[in-house]
Formats: C-alpha cells, structure tokens, sequence
C-alpha cells in the first residue's frame, strides 16, 4: 500500500525560509532579494506567510499583506514538479482566509500577463482583470495585470469560496468558515 504524506498549510517560520527560496529560484524568473523573507517574518506585522507542506517537505508557499481594507497577495509558488495537483488552489484559498481573519475586504495581485496559468487559478475564485501597469517587470519588460477580488464578504464571493474550500484536501487552508459566513 502506498502512503501518501497528509497535506498542510502552516505558517512560515525561519527555517522554512532556505527552502523555500530554492523552490523561488526554480520557479521564479526575479527571486526576492536574499533577505527579504527573513525581514517579512520579522517585522511585518501586516504580514502574513504561510508553507504548504507534504508530510515534512515544503511544497509551496504564498504570503499575503493587509493594507488598510485591502489584502495584496505578495507572491504564491507550488515547486515545479508538483504543480497543477491542486496545491496552488489551497494555498490561494489559504491566502482568502487570512485575507478574512485580517479584516480585509477586496484581495488584490499583480500577475505577469503571460503568466496565464496563475491567472486562470484567480480567476477560478472570481477575481477579474482591472488594467495593467506597462512594462513593470524590469527583468523582461513584461506587463503587470492587476486583479482584484469583489467584496470577500458578497456572497457571491463567498459561495464560490466555500465550493472550493469543499474540494480541498489540506489541513490548516481555514478550519472553520468565518463568523458572517453561509452555512450552506
Ligand atoms: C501559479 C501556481 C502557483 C499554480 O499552482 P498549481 O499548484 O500548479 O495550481 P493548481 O494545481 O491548483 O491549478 C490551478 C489551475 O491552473 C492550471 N495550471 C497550473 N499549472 C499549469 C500548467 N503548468 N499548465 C497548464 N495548466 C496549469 C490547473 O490546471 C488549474 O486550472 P483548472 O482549475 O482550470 O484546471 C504555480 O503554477 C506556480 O508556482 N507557478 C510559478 C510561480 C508563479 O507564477 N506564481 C504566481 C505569480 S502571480
């Protein structure tokens, strides 16, 4: 019988963080600088960082900011070899649930325009393209689509939010629902 290692979101800690930036170096064109984690763990108390780990091994990671009434996802990754197995998609949805315990009300992210699988997995929870910063990627002239959430307390966003939750099998995306949350 073949075991499979449970799934879980936690969040990150410091010796975490070399791990994840050799997943970053694979999967990203721009890594953070070498010590940004490091200083977000640290002193960013509107920071909030999360590892999603099989068993033992980290297998990605996401991190998101609370800027007044806005959530802003800092980045999200799923190691190369281990992505499009829905581990994007909890961690995104891990992200949505400290985006509500934050008291955050719009999410919002920047997203290379030909980065069209990422785009897909938000809009997958709703968000929509609201314009574009031209060339904002330094590293290839690339341009930023900017995507924002509705309200994450409509309950259109909602119910769409509590579908995917339903599908996900990870521990620790959200363990109960917020307070204003449908039962149904
Ligand atoms: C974007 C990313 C986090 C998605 O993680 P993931 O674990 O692959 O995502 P999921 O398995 O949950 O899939 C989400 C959707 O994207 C699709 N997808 C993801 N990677 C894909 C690929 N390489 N080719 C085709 N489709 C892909 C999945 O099929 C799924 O679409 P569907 O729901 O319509 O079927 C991951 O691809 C990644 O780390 N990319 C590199 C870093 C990056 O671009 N981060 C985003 C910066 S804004």
């Amino acid at each position: 019988m073949q075991v499979v290692p449970r799934l879980s979101v936690e969040r990150m800690r410091y010796e975490d963080i070399a791990t994840v930036q050799q997943i970053e170096r694979e999967i990203f064109l721009s890594p953070w600088p070498k010590n940004a984690y490091a200083s977000e763990l640290s002193q960013n108390r509107q920071a909030c960082y999360l590892v999603l780990r099989q068993g033992a091994v980290i297998v990605g990671y996401a991190g998101i900011w609370r800027v007044a009434q806005e959530a802003h996802v800092t980045t999200i990754g799923v190691r190369a070899s281990d992505q499009r197995r829905g581990y994007g998609t909890a961690l995104f949805a891990a992200l949505i649930h400290r985006a509500y315990e934050m008291g955050a009300r719009w999410i919002t992210l920047e997203v290379r325009s030909s980065n069209l699988h990422a785009m897909r997995l938000y809009e997958r929870f709703g968000f929509k393209e609201i314009g574009r910063r031209r060339g904002y990627y330094t590293d290839n002239g690339e341009d930023a689509v900017i995507m924002w959430s509705d309200s994450i307390h409509a309950p259109s966003f909602k119910r769409r939010f509590a579908q995917i939750l339903s599908g996900i099998q990870a521990a620790g995306v959200g363990d109960s629902p917020p307070p204003e949350y449908p039962s149904s």
